[in-house]
C-alpha cells in the first residue's frame, strides 16, 4: 500500500528527473569546465619559475608546453611565446616589445590562417588547459566576435589558397612563357633542366 502510493506519487517522478539531470551535469563537468586564465595569471607560467608547468596562449587557446621547454624555457628561442597570448609573433616573427600582440589587426587573410594553423599544431601537439579571458573569449569563456571574425578571415585565405592552387594546375608544365605578337603564347626551354642536360654532356664528353 505504502510502496504503492510512492510508486505512484508525483515527486518520484520528480526525483528521477533531477537525479538524471544531475548525472549528466557531473559527466559534462570535465568539458564545460576548462580553466579560464587572467593575463597577470598566464604571466606566471613564462617557464621563469622551474615548479610551474610553462603555458601559452594563441587566439585565447592556452596550451602546455612544459614537454617543449628547450625552446619554451627560460633562454629557450622561442620563450617570448610562454606566458602570454603573442598570436602575431607567430607570422610575423618580431618576438620583440609591441610585437608580442595578440592583435591580428591588418594581416592579410593568408596570414590569419597561418596563425590558425599553428593553433591547430598545438592542439595536435600539446595539451589544451583553457582559455584566455581577453581579446578572444569573453569572462564566461566564450569566444568573442573577434575570434569569429578571425576565423572567417582564416577561412578566405584558405580559399584563395585553394584557388591559386587550382590556377596554378592548369598552367601547362612550363617554366617561362613568352608572348609572341602573332601565334600566341610559347613555352621557353625549362631553363634548370637545360643545366641538368649540360652539364651531363660536359661529364660524357671526357669519356666520350
Ligand atoms: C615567423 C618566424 C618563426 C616562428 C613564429 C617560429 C616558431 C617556431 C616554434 C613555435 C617552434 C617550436 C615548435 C614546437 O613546439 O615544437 C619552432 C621550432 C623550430 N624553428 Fe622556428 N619559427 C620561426 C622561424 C624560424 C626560422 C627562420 C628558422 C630557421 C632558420 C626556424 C627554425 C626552427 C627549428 C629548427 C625548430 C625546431 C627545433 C627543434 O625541434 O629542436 N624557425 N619554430
Ligand atoms: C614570469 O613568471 C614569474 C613567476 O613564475 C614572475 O615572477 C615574473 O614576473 C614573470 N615575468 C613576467 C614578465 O611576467
Ligand atoms: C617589432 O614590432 C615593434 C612594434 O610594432 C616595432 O617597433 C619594431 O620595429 C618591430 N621590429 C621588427 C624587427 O620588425
Amino acid at each position: 500500500m505504502a510502496a504503492r502510493l510512492i510508486a505512484t506519487s508525483p515527486f518520484v517522478g520528480i526525483a528521477v528527473f533531477v537525479s538524471l539531470i544531475a548525472l549528466v551535469a557531473f559527466y559534462y563537468k570535465p568539458f564545460s569546465q576548462q580553466r579560464l586564465f587572467t593575463v597577470e595569471e598566464l604571466a606566471l607560467y613564462n617557464g621563469t619559475d622551474q615548479s610551474f608547468p610553462i603555458l601559452l596562449g594563441i587566439l585565447g587557446s592556452v596550451f602546455d608546453v612544459t614537454k617543449g621547454k628547450s625552446h619554451y624555457g627560460e633562454g629557450g628561442g622561442y620563450n617570448h611565446f610562454s606566458g602570454r597570448d603573442a598570436s602575431r609573433a607567430f607570422v610575423s616573427g618580431n618576438f620583440t616589445g609591441d610585437g608580442l600582440t595578440d592583435s591580428l589587426r591588418d594581416l592579410s587573410s593568408t596570414q590569419v590562417k597561418s596563425v590558425v594553423e599553428w593553433r591547430d599544431f598545438y592542439f595536435r601537439s600539446y595539451t589544451f588547459v583553457g582559455k584566455l579571458v581577453g581579446r578572444y573569449y569573453d569572462s564566461e569563456g566564450n569566444p568573442t566576435k573577434y575570434l569569429k571574425g578571425v576565423e572567417a578571415k582564416a577561412a578566405r585565405g584558405a580559399q584563395l589558397l585553394e584557388k591559386q592552387k587550382n590556377e596554378e594546375a592548369k598552367q601547362p608544365s612550363c617554366n617561362s612563357r613568352w608572348s609572341q605578337d602573332e601565334g600566341g603564347e610559347v613555352c621557353l626551354p625549362d631553363v634548370e633542366s637545360n643545366y641538368r642536360n649540360q652539364a651531363v654532356i660536359v661529364l660524357l664528353s671526357q669519356f666520350l
